[in-house]
């Protein structure tokens, strides 16, 4: 499967999800998962962040390997998400900052 990684927190600026034919984000309060038990690979949403926060669970940014079992977990947690809605306020000011796992709120 696909994976949520560290850029999306505190920004979340949702292109990925109309793509998803499958229906597998899950949104919570800053950060957005794929539930890897629905995705089917299809690749689509890679491309569509803006910020380069989606990767196949095999290729995922050097320490950035909890995100893979970040997203399982929430997945279970967080209501799904298939409509485009605005980007945190201060998308802008949070874009490739590094270590910002702290800041994911659940
Ligand atoms: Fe959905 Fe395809 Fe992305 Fe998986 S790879 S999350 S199926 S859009
Ligand atoms: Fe996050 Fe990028 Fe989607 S910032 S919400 S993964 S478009």
């Amino acid at each position: 499967p696909f994976v949520v990684t560290e850029n999306c927190i505190k920004c979340k600026y949702t292109d990925c999800v109309e793509v998803c034919p499958v229906d597998c984000f899950h949104e919570g309060p800053n950060f957005l998962v794929i539930d890897p038990d629905e995705c089917i690979d299809c690749t689509l949403c890679e491309p569509e962040c803006p910020i380069n926060a989606i990767y196949p669970e095999d290729d995922v940014p050097a320490g950035q390997e909890a995100f893979v079992a970040l997203n399982a977990e929430l997945a279970k947690a967080w209501p799904v998400i298939t409509t485009r809605k605005d980007p945190m306020p201060d998308a802008k000011d949070w874009e490739g900052k590094p270590d910002k796992l702290p800041l994911l709120e659940r």
